[in-house]
């Protein structure tokens, strides 16, 4: 397995095995890679012949206050997860490389679904996680990427660019891991103490009820919310949104009851301590 730093040298290594028919798979990360991301290697190891792994911490998803400085940096180890899963290619550009005038002027947004759900509480996050993986779609040329349904605005909003915008590559969601307590793997469970991480099950807990509740019948769109967030109370969270909205469009089911074709998730923000997790489940 190969580390490339620079744009040039992914394509110089990638173009001509594009030529020879080889379908290429990539897998955008911004590294402290775990058993989500190797999920994801995984799956593109399977369809494709190249799997290519970015590492980049992409400073331009991150709001000022945010954890950027403190963001688990560990290259070595993340490429030899990588290839120990079998991928060809780890792309870790710097962020000269990727952004050498500075902030890129010209930036990929989506104006509906931007400023909603984490985009509320993150201003800025998604035009900059769109630009990034603009980049790393045009740069690497791949016919596949995967990416993780614990971010499920980020995939919802990867996958409409891609129509909107006719990049010919095709998305793959791959479903959430998680540890064997429920807790969803992120590389921000890092920075959770024991206690917090103990706490922080409330999350994971609550969907899990509100998916029972679901599956027991229950249709009324506060009750199943509310149980999420009582279960995040009940373990000392702080909610900073549960929502239940459409797997289609994303937008909210105010109250009243879900129909009968409505296909909802649940979508949770909540932090334990300082850190900021999230986690969903869909309602099937
Ligand atoms: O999900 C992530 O790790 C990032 O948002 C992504 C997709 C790699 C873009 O920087």
């Amino acid at each position: 397995m190969q580390i490339i730093k620079t744009i040039d040298s992914l394509r110089q290594a990638l173009k001509p095995l594009a030529k020879q028919g080889k379908s290429i798979g990539l897998v955008p990360t911004m590294g402290a890679l775990h058993a989500g991301h190797g999920a994801l290697i995984k799956a593109s190891v399977n369809d494709c012949d190249v799997t290519v792994v970015s590492v980049f911490l992409n400073p331009i998803q991150f709001g000022k206050n945010e954890d950027l400085d403190k963001y688990p940096k560990r290259l070595e180890a993340d490429a030899k997860l990588a290839e120990s899963i079998g991928a060809d290619f780890v792309f870790a550009p710097s962020v000269e490389e990727m952004y050498p005038d500075g902030d890129p002027l010209t930036m990929v947004r989506d104006e509906a679904l931007e400023s909603l759900y984490c985009g509320a509480y993150r201003p800025g996050h998604f035009r900059g996680v769109l630009t990034v993986v603009s980049k790393l779609f045009l740069i690497s040329g791949a016919d596949h990427a995967y990416f993780g349904e614990k971010d499920y605005q980020q995939v919802f909003l990867i996958e409409r660019m891609v129509k909107d915008l006719c990049f010919d590559i095709q998305i793959h969601r791959v479903k959430i891991v998680r540890e064997e307590s429920g807790l969803a793997l992120s590389s921000r469970n890092e920075y959770l103490t024991d206690e917090e991480k103990a706490r922080s099950l409330g999350i994971s807990l609550g969907l899990k009820q509100a998916k029972e509740a679901y599956d027991a019948g229950e249709r009324g769109v506060m009750k199943i919310r509310d149980t999420v967030v009582k279960s995040i109370l009940a373990n000392r969270g702080q909610v900073q949104f549960v929502e239940v909205v459409s797997q289609k469009t994303l937008q909210k089911f105010n109250a009243g009851m879900l129909g009968p074709d409505d296909k909802a998730v649940i979508l949770v923000a909540a932090f334990f301590g300082k850190t900021r997790l999230i986690d969903n489940i869909e309602l099937n």
